[in-house]
């Protein structure tokens, strides 16, 4: 970066009408963030002065929640982008002497791009610079008009261009750069005389060469960074190229994607060298994954931490923290509040919520354990359930290192189970089994002897 000169100013008033949605278009959510995150990380890397979003008064309250540390400045109507920037230039004039400017919907722009941006702005010495590509497709971008000599004219909105404009191939990006001092007289001069009524940046141009002032077009090579976010088209190709981001950072890390095609790593999750990730795997949120461990096939994983060396295949696991060598799955439902420590195994359909299972213990099959806290060594038997809501409240179980739950138990909560103690199969367990001991409750079994065979010749008894 250029010295401390610099502010970085975002657009993020507009409406976003073409995508249909209810969130502002920046908040969209792309790898477990807010689209507008990504620009907003530029500035804490690139060391800029000042951080400027221009929000509508309608996303004020959800934006500004986002962009902590940055100055937001309200766009009282959505009349264009040159009007939206000048509703930032009070806050812009108070620092700093140049600006770049960037729409809030392009979340792929890179830093290294910036900087090539501002680095020319200042070797030129010009007041005014963009950037311009040749798109590979026909886009609804902005034509560089340029004269005979390659001089840049002005730029013309799609929807503005005469049939000759639009067989131009070099677009705007929407990227600026200004030096600040000539804002005020250049967007003053602008008028709103186009097919939609709006105040366009991009007239700007026109307006500095008019005023006297250099201005110059840096044309670089196309690249997905300049895809922005207008339609749901656009939306999907953006967040495709953020999950190929995320896949090389991966990589990079030794990480094992068997098929990236199916397979979504929010931005913020970490995952540790040598992890193996199985196709259908998705893991949201501040999750992490400690080395050595394997995740997937078909996985949900949402804000959850995983130790190293674990398993976890074909379950849904949230708010869970998996000690490490713990396996999960097939078929498991791990909710909030789940904590498995050392060595736990859960296996299939077993459901936890509120759950602490200590070290070695294992629930393989058919189990729920809703508010349960669990010592070493316990094992459930298949069809143990935790009944821990009376219709009003919810009660605690707890179980004591290395006791022993029968199958098809109902330990109805408040309960506690000692440790080192058995329940014999299909009880139902309402009152504490001390330590060491065998809590039975089932009626016991009597046989009628002979009874089928009475039956079949007609006996009435
Ligand atoms: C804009 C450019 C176009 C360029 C394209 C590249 C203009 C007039 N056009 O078109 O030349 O090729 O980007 O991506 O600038 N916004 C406000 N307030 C407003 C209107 C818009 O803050 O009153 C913000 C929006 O939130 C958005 C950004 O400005 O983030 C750009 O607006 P958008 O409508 O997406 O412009 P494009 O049609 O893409
Ligand atoms: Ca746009």
């Amino acid at each position: 970066m250029n010295g401390n000169a610099w502010n970085f100013c975002i657009l993020a008033a507009g409406q976003g009408k073409r995508m249909k949605s209810n969130l502002p278009k920046v908040m969209l959510p792309a790898l477990g963030r807010p689209l507008l995150q990504y620009l907003l990380d530029i500035p804490r890397i690139n060391g800029y002065q000042q951080t400027v979003v221009v929000v509508s008064p309608d996303n004020h309250d959800v934006v500004a929640s986002t962009a902590s540390g940055a100055e937001i400045v309200v766009q009282e109507n959505q009349r264009g982008t040159a009007d939206a920037l000048k509703s930032a230039l009070p806050t812009l004039l108070s620092f700093g002497e140049y600006v770049v400017v960037v729409y809030g919907d392009m979340p792929l722009i890179k830093e290294e791009t910036l900087q090539r941006l501002t680095s020319y702005f200042v070797q030129e010495r010009v007041e005014m610079c963009f950037l311009s590509t040749r798109a590979p497709f026909l886009a609804a971008y902005g034509r560089v008009v340029r004269d005979g000599k390659g001089e840049v004219l002005k730029v013309v909105e799609e929807r503005d261009c005469s049939p000759r404009e639009r067989e131009i191939t070099e677009m705007n990006i929407g990227v600026y750069a200004f030096r600040t001092s000539i804002l005020k007289e250049i967007l003053d001069a602008l008028d709103n005389n186009n097919a939609q009524d709006e105040f366009y940046l991009t007239d700007a141009v026109e307006a500095c060469r008019a005023c006297g002032y250099v201005v110059t077009a840096l044309e670089i090579p196309w690249s997905d960074e300049f895809l922005g976010v207008n339609t749901p088209g656009d939306y999907s190709r953006v967040m495709d190229e953020l999950r190929k981001r995320k896949a090389t950072q991966l990589f990079e890390q030794g990480v094992k994607i068997l098929d990236p095609s199916t397979t979504y790593v929010d931005w913020e999750t970490r995952v540790a060298e040598d992890v193996w990730l199985y196709p259908g795997t998705i893991i949201e949120g501040k999750s992490s994954i400690g080395r050595g461990s394997r995740i997937g096939p078909y996985t949900r994983l949402y804000e959850s931490q995983v130790g190293e060396r674990c398993k976890v295949e074909f379950s849904v696991v949230e708010g869970a923290i998996l000690e490490n060598e713990v396996m999960v799955g097939p078929y498991s439902h791990l909710r909030p509040g789940t904590h498995l420590m050392q060595g736990v195994r859960v296996g299939n359909f077993v459901e936890t919520k509120q759950a602490k299972l200590g070290e070695g213990t294992k629930a393989l099959h058919l189990a729920y354990l809703g508010d349960a806290m669990l010592g070493k060594n316990v094992n459930i038997g298949a069809g143990a359930i935790t009944c821990n809501y009376d219709g009003t409240r919810k009660h605690q179980t707890t179980i004591g290192d290395g006791a022993f739950i029968g199958t098809n138990n109902s330990l109805v909560a408040p309960v506690r189970i000692g440790e080192g103690a058995y329940t014999a199969a299909g009880s139902t367990i309402t009152r504490d089994v001390p330590p060491e001991s065998l809590g039975v409750s089932r009626c016991r079994q009597e046989n009628k002897e002979e009874w089928a065979k009475k039956r079949a010749r007609g006996d009435k008894k």
